[in-house]
C-alpha cells in the first residue's frame, strides 16, 4: 500500500507496543473512517476487525458523536474538576450510574483504561485504610491479565513481556493462574463449561498470604489483550464469592467488555455478578476522545468521604478528569448506544458470530476458536522456531486484503464494531479465512 511520509518522521514518531524496525520498513497508514471501514493513505477500504483497538463500538465517525465534539469544542474547552463543576459531567456520572449493577453508583473519571485501573487501586487501598483495615496492601491479579500501562497495572498485570525490563514493580502484588486450559477447553462454543475450579487458585494465593494482608482482587471478566481468555461457566460467580468472604474487594477491568462487547452495558450484568468496582474505558467515547472512568460500590465512596473530617478526602485526580470534549463525546455515544439498541444487536448477533467464527475451525494452523458477545479469537500453533510470527503473518496479510485484526502473540483476536451487518460477518469471516489458507 502506498503511503505519504517522510523519513524524518518516521523516525521522530516512537509508537507504542510496536515493532518499530518492522513497522518503519512497511508501514501501514490510515487516513479516514466512516462506519465499518477505514481508508489507507494509498485509498484502499479497510474493514474494522477490531473496533479500532476494542473501542470503537458504535463505528467510525458517528454524525451524532461527532456532531457533539464538533459544538462542545466552540462552547467549552476545558474546565478543570478541582473544585469546579461542569454540569454535563455531573450529568454523565450519573448515567454511567445508571447502567452500572445495582450498588454501584458513584463514579470517578480519567482519561484512559490504565489510569482507570490504577485509580481503582488506589481507592480498595484507601477503602481499607478508612476502615482501620491499612494492613490489607496486597493486590491480586491473574497470570496473563492486562490493566494498562501504568505502574499499578503493570505490577497487577501478568504478561511477562510487560514487566521484564521495569524492576520489582509495585510491592506487595499477587497473581493466581488464568482460566484457560486448551487440553479441555478447546473450540467451546461461548463460555467454557470446564474449568470454574480453575478459581480455587485465587484461594491459594490469599491463603498462604493471609486473607487479612489483601485489599483487592483484580481481573478482566474475559482477558483480551492476552488473546481473549473466557471465563468457564461458574467461574466469575467463585471468584466473587472467595472475594466476598475474606473481606476483599473485587474489581471487575471491564476496559474491553463494558459498552455492549458482550451484549449488555457491562460484563458484570450480562454474568449477574456484583463487583466491587468496576474500570471502563474505551467504549464510553467509543474511542473518539479519551476517556475512562472507575464505577464504584457506594459503600466505598461514602467510608472514604466520612473518614475524613475536613478537606480533600481522595488525592486522586487528573488535569483531564471530566473533560468537557471526553463528556460531549460520552454523552452521545451512550445515545446512540441506547437510540440503535447496540448492546442489544450484539445479544441478535451473538449466534450468527459464534457459528461464523467456528466455521475456520478446520483451516491450517488452528488450534483453538474462542467466541462470546461480539469477541472472538482463533488461536494457531506457533512456529516452532518463531513463536508469533505466524500470527503476525497473518495480520499483515488480511490488512492488505482490507482487514484489520488484532494478533498477540500467536492469537488473532476480533471484535467489531457492534454496527456490524450479518454480510459484513461474512466478508469478514472469509477475508480472515483467505488469510489463513495462505499464511503457512
Ligand atoms: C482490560 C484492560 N485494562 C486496561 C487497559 C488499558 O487501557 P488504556 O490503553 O486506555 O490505558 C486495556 C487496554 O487495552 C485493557 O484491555
Amino acid at each position: 500500500m502506498s503511503n505519504t511520509h517522510n523519513d524524518t518522521a518516521m523516525d521522530a514518531y516512537w509508537m507504542p507496543f510496536t515493532s518499530n524496525r518492522e513497522f518503519k520498513n512497511d508501514p501501514r497508514m490510515l487516513a479516514t473512517a466512516k462506519g465499518m471501514y477505514y481508508t489507507t493513505t494509498g485509498g484502499d477500504q479497510v474493514m474494522d476487525g477490531i473496533s479500532g483497538l476494542w473501542c470503537c463500538n458504535a463505528g467510525h465517525c458517528h454524525p451524532h458523536i461527532v456532531k457533539a465534539i464538533q459544538e462542545q469544542a466552540a462552547e467549552l474547552d476545558y474546565s478543570t474538576a478541582f473544585q469546579i463543576g461542569y454540569p454535563a459531567t455531573f450529568r454523565l456520572a450519573e448515567r454511567l450510574a445508571r447502567l452500572a449493577p445495582e450498588g454501584i453508583d458513584s463514579v470517578f473519571f480519567t482519561n484512559s483504561g490504565s489510569e482507570s485501573v490504577d485509580t481503582a487501586l488506589k481507592m480498595a487501598l484507601g477503602y481499607h485504610h478508612a476502615r482501620g483495615e491499612g494492613h490489607r496492601t496486597r493486590l491480586i491479579g491473574r497470570q496473563r491479565g492486562y490493566h494498562g500501562s501504568g505502574f499499578g497495572g503493570t505490577s497487577i498485570g501478568g504478561i511477562g513481556n510487560n514487566r521484564k525490563a521495569v524492576g520489582s514493580l509495585l510491592a506487595g502484588t499477587l497473581h493466581f493462574r488464568d482460566s484457560v486450559d486448551l487440553e479441555r477447553q478447546s473450540f467451546s462454543r461461548g463460555q467454557p463449561q470446564w474449568g470454574a475450579e480453575l478459581a480455587d487458585d485465587l484461594e491459594r494465593v490469599i491463603v498462604t498470604n493471609h486473607p487479612s494482608t489483601i485489599a483487592a482482587v483484580i481481573v478482566e471478566p474475559f482477558a483480551g489483550s492476552a488473546g481473549v481468555l473466557l471465563p468457564p461457566v461458574g467461574y466469575l460467580e467463585r471468584l466473587r464469592e472467595i472475594t466476598r468472604r475474606h473481606g476483599i474487594l473485587l474489581i471487575f477491568d471491564e476496559v474491553i467488555s463494558a459498552f455492549g462487547r458482550l451484549g449488555y452495558a457491562t460484563a458484570a450484568e450480562r454474568f449477574g455478578i456484583s463487583p466491587d468496582i468496576i474500570c471502563v474505558a474505551k467504549g464510553l467515547t467509543s474511542g473518539t476522545v479519551p476517556m475512562g472512568a472507575v464505577l464504584v460500590d457506594n459503600e466505598i465512596r461514602r467510608t472514604i468521604i466520612d473518614s475524613s473530617p475536613s478537606g480533600i478526602e481522595f488525592f486522586h485526580g487528573y488535569t483531564y478528569s471530566g473533560h468537557p470534549l471526553a463528556t460531549a463525546a460520552a454523552h452521545a455515544t451512550l445515545d446512540v448506544y441506547a437510540d440503535e439498541g447496540l448492546f442489544n444487536r450484539v445479544q441478535i448477533l451473538e449466534s450468527i458470530w459464534e457459528d461464523a467464527i467456528h466455521s475456520l475451525s478446520e483451516k491450517p494452523n488452528v488450534i483453538d476458536i474462542r467466541n462470546l458477545g461480539l469477541v472472538g479469537a482463533i488461536e494457531l500453533e506457533p512456529r516452532p522456531e518463531n513463536p508469533s510470527a505466524r500470527a503476525a503473518d497473518i495480520f499483515k496479510l488480511a490488512f492488505d486484503n482490507g482487514l484489520l485484526v488484532r494478533a498477540t502473540a500467536d492469537i488473532i483476536a476480533l471484535a467489531p464494531p457492534l454496527i456490524i451487518q450479518e454480510s459484513e460477518v461474512s466478508h469478514l469471516i472469509e477475508t480472515l479465512g483467505n488469510a489463513l489458507d495462505q499464511v503457512r
